[in-house]
């Protein structure tokens, strides 16, 4: 305790931190603090593009860099997966920092910036993605950088207060972009889908709070500001958020299957968008179950299922996941009904992926490692 109280000093990050918190066996508050004071440094450049091209500045990005790739491979992946259970998830972001911290460097050195600021954005998403697979971990409201005040989007501002497990702080910034009148008819829309769906993510996977999620839906199917075309998919938001909060009153939490078939559906009757709370819930329950999984066969079949539930949140950012699950399920459990499962949809995901209007050209290396698979799938 002593030692992490001084390091945090030392780098004038004030850590929320109880003695409780830092005897858990998985502590990793120390490394994300110091990962974090790390990329804080680097935001005010970032996010400007003016800032971050100043060649009197390049020096001080460039260090900024270095120091960020030299502490993102101090991620402790054990102990993460301590407090987190065996969720593949984990090593997949903490590789994507790195290669995008990588990237970064690079872009930047070739004078690349719109490319190198990119990779660090991406680099906050990731954060994102970890921190709100689930409600666990504590929460972190002091850090001493006013991300209020930067000129950014203000869900761009929302995913650096998750980035940072501001949750509160994320959904005020992001309740402003739905009250604001259209500015351009064209663009608002889309910010405005992308920050409610932002929202529930945060009031549904890491806050646990299907009432007041419920709340704002209700308040926002009211407003005038709200585009039309979103308000047919948050009907359905709010019949799946009342359904929880009936079954969270009665103690009656249907069996994950049961709940899968209900998504299953309502996305096949309504469309994907409609049953995104549906997996959202779903989504939330499945990452925390890991942790729980008593043995290769249990945890494969949550990969299996993960897999699936991450085809359909995809577009909010969750590109490259499903494949991370369905690959983890076929290493999981070798030569396996369930890993044989898993390869198939590896294939076609695979196959889509490289299919266009002039047909399916799969690079030979892809190829390879489709055949690696195939064979400790089982077939
Ligand atoms: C693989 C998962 C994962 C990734 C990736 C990750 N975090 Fe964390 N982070 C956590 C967990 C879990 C906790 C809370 C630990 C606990 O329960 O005390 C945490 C805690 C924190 C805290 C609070 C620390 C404290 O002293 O209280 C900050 C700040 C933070 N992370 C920032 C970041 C930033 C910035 C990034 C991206 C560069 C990042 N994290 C990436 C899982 C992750």
């Amino acid at each position: 305790m002593k030692r992490v109280v001084a390091i945090l000093s030392m780098l004038s990050v004030v850590a929320a931190c109880s003695t409780q918190e830092s005897t858990k066996p998985g502590y990793v508050n120390a490394e994300m603090s110091i990962v974090a004071h790390k990329v804080k440094k680097l935001i005010p450049y970032v996010f400007s593009p003016e800032e971050f091209k100043k060649p009197e500045n390049d020096d001080l990005i460039k260090s900024h860099l270095r120091e960020l790739d030299r502490f993102s491979h101090t991620l402790p992946e054990d102990k993460l997966e301590a407090l987190l259970g065996k969720d593949p998830i984990i090593h997949h972001v903490v590789q994507n920092i790195q290669r995008d911290t990588q990237g970064a460097i690079q872009s930047f050195k070739y004078k690349n910036y719109k490319y190198a600021r990119a990779s660090i954005k991406n680099v906050v998403f990731q954060c994102f993605q970890c921190h709100t697979r689930t409600g666990q971990g504590v929460k972190y409201d002091h850090w001493d950088l006013d991300i209020g005040q930067l000129k950014i989007p203000a869900t761009e501002k929302a995913e650096l207060f998750i980035a940072t497990r501001q949750f509160d702080e994320a959904n005020k910034a992001l309740e402003r972009v739905m009250v604001k009148a259209p500015e351009t008819y064209n663009q608002q829309p889309f910010e405005k889908e992308e920050a409610i769906k932002k929202m529930m993510i945060a009031y549904i996977r890491v806050q646990n709070d299907p009432k007041t999620a419920l709340n704002r839906l209700e308040y926002f199917s009211d407003l005038k500001t709200t585009p039309k075309y979103i308000l047919s998919s948050m009907s359905h938001w709010k019949k799946s958020l009342k359904k929880w909060l009936v079954e969270d009153a009665a103690k009656n939490q249907s069996g994950i299957d049961q709940q899968m078939a209900t998504a299953k559906k309502l996305a096949n009757d309504s469309g994907y968008d409609a049953a995104f709370v549906e997996y959202l819930r779903i989504s939330s329950r499945l990452h925390g179950d890991i942790s729980r999984s008593k043995n290769a066969e249990e945890r494969a079949e949550k990969y299996f299922k993960l897999g699936q539930v991450y085809e359909v949140l995809k577009d909010a950012g969750f590109w490259d996941v499903p494949l991370v699950y369905y690959e983890a399920c076929i290493k999981e459990k070798q030569k396996s009904a369930i890993a044989k499962k898993c390869f198939k949809e590896v294939e076609q995901e695979i196959t889509l992926g490289f299919t266009g209007s002039a047909g399916t050209f799969i690079p030979a290396a892809e190829k390879n490692h489709l055949n690696r698979l195939r064979a400790m799938a089982g077939y």
